[in-house]
């Protein structure tokens, strides 16, 4: 089946200084946000259309945006927030930064338009540490350009309509991508999650209603308002509208970022990508960041990659983060290089986090070491659903999320490993079982 790969929310991809205003309004850039300016949507139509639109948070849980944006109390005469996520850090995942590096303008333009549909005036984007060399300052420019156009600013062009979009570099903690956290170390302050309720709605950055929404998810709005919901929410199956951007990583030949539509089957994305490299078999996929439950391949062969298939198949959408594995992979191996980096990012607060991480960390280690016991494994499952549920983030259900899968699928790769002492059930297939 052919797809169009440029449907596109994303418009400048692949352009000549694709960063740039002029490419971007050369691509009906800034339409939507005109079209604001010059009074011609309400905010309550902007948000209807977002709604309708079926768009849904791409930062990993899949939250209607539309909706999110509702709960706002947007006429409350006390100061608000949009804060834009881009930490992005959930390993696998890596489109957030080619938006900052290569279509930066679309997400200021998104930021607008949400700006104005919540009441807000005042936006942060909250960028990745480590994203200092070109997306921050791509984005950085973009925004420098856009208030040179009057596009951004007070009062912008006689509309009655202000915004001030300020850039927050982070430190590069995974946790801070988590949206309490991101607000604390916004705020000057440690990255740890705060309780909720409240929400950040209600009791945001500094105690002010907020609204948390990713790169993507903002990036998206621009050409929603100027295409129309029904374009939008055509482009995917039911639950799931528009496009969306996939980074497809691993044993595959082509990786890369692909923007395509929701609901494209899983079989028809691998083979865009040139299918699993150097011809061999498929074994296993990740489908949206390595959080999510992994999935055998004649699972994930038969789904779509959308909200609904991915969670009735028993895994999840994600990030749109798609690892491929193939016959080759060791199952403890890539279990375990998992679960050092839950261990390494728990920011501590919780218990079950802070101690059960490492003990899964260092119980996997065991088990490749050739020390481990089969008692270990049933271990292993209880100390993860003893994590899962009982923190105040979802960092610890993203720990004990791979562990339950690997084990339910996998369970005989780490039986084989602890019945001979550390070797792996596919040593001597290839060299490259790493
Ligand atoms: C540990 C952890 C890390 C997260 N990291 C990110 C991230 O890097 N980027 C992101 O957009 N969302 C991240 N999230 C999800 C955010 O908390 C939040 O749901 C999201 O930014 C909301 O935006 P959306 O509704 O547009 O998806 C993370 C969540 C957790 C629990």
């Amino acid at each position: 089946m052919a797809y169009e790969q440029n449907l596109t929310c994303f418009s400048t991809f692949g352009e000549e200084r694709s960063w740039s205003l002029e490419t971007y309004e050369k691509k009906q850039g800034y339409e939507a946000w005109r079209k604001i300016l010059a009074g011609k949507l309400t905010r309550e139509q902007v948000i209807d259309e977002i709604k309708a639109s079926g768009l849904r948070g791409r930062g990993g849980a899949g939250f209607p945006t539309g909706l999110k944006w509702s709960f706002m109390p947007r006429d409350a005469d006390v100061q608000k927030y949009l804060v834009c996520n881009s930490d992005e850090s959930e390993p696998g995942t890596c489109h957030d930064r080619e938006v900052l590096r290569y279509n930066p303008h679309a997400l200021v333009e998104g930021m607008a338009i949400a700006s104005y549909a919540m009441g807000v005036t005042i936006a942060y984007n909250y960028i990745r540490g480590e994203f200092i060399d070109e997306p921050v300052p791509r984005f950085e420019g973009a925004v420098r350009e856009a208030y040179e156009a009057g596009l951004l600013g007070q009062n912008i062009q006689g509309s009655g309509i202000g915004l001030d979009l300020y850039t927050f570099v982070g430190a590069g903690a995974y946790i801070c991508g988590e949206e309490t956290a991101l607000l604390e170390s916004l705020e000057g302050k440690q990255g740890k999650p705060r309780f909720k309720p409240p929400f950040p709605a209600n009791f945001g950055l500094y105690g002010k209603p907020t609204t948390i929404n990713n790169t993507q998810s903002l990036a998206s709005v621009p050409a929603i308002i100027r295409n129309g919901a029904t374009w939008f929410a055509g482009l995917g199956p039911e639950g799931s509208g528009g496009t969306a951007l996939f980074s497809v990583s691993g044993h595959i030949e082509k990786p890369g970022n692909y923007e395509l539509p929701m609901g494209i089957p899983f079989k028809d994305l691998l083979e865009l990508c040139g299918g699993v490299w150097k011809g061999r078999k498929l074994k296993a996929v990740i489908p949206g960041g390595s959080s999510c439950k992994v999935m055998p391949a004649e699972i994930i062969m038969d789904c779509t990659m959308d909200y609904n298939s991915l969670q009735q198949a028993g895994s999840s959408f994600g990030t749109g983060a798609v690892m491929v594995m193939d016959e080759t992979t060791c199952m403890v191996k890539v279990l375990r290089r998992i679960a050092r980096f839950y261990m390494a990012e728990s920011c501590g607060q919780c218990t079950p986090c802070r101690e059960g991480t490492g003990w899964l960390y260092r119980m996997l280690t065991r088990i490749v070491e050739g020390k481990g016991e089969e008692e270990d494994l049933g271990k292993l499952l209880d100390v993860a659903n003893k994590i899962e549920g009982h923190t105040i983030c979802a960092l610890g259900d993203a720990a004990a999320w791979p562990v339950q899968s690997f084990l339910k699928h996998y369970y005989h790769e780490f039986e084989y490993m602890v019945r001979n002492r550390g070797r792996s059930i596919v040593e001597g297939n290839t060299e490259a079982a790493a």
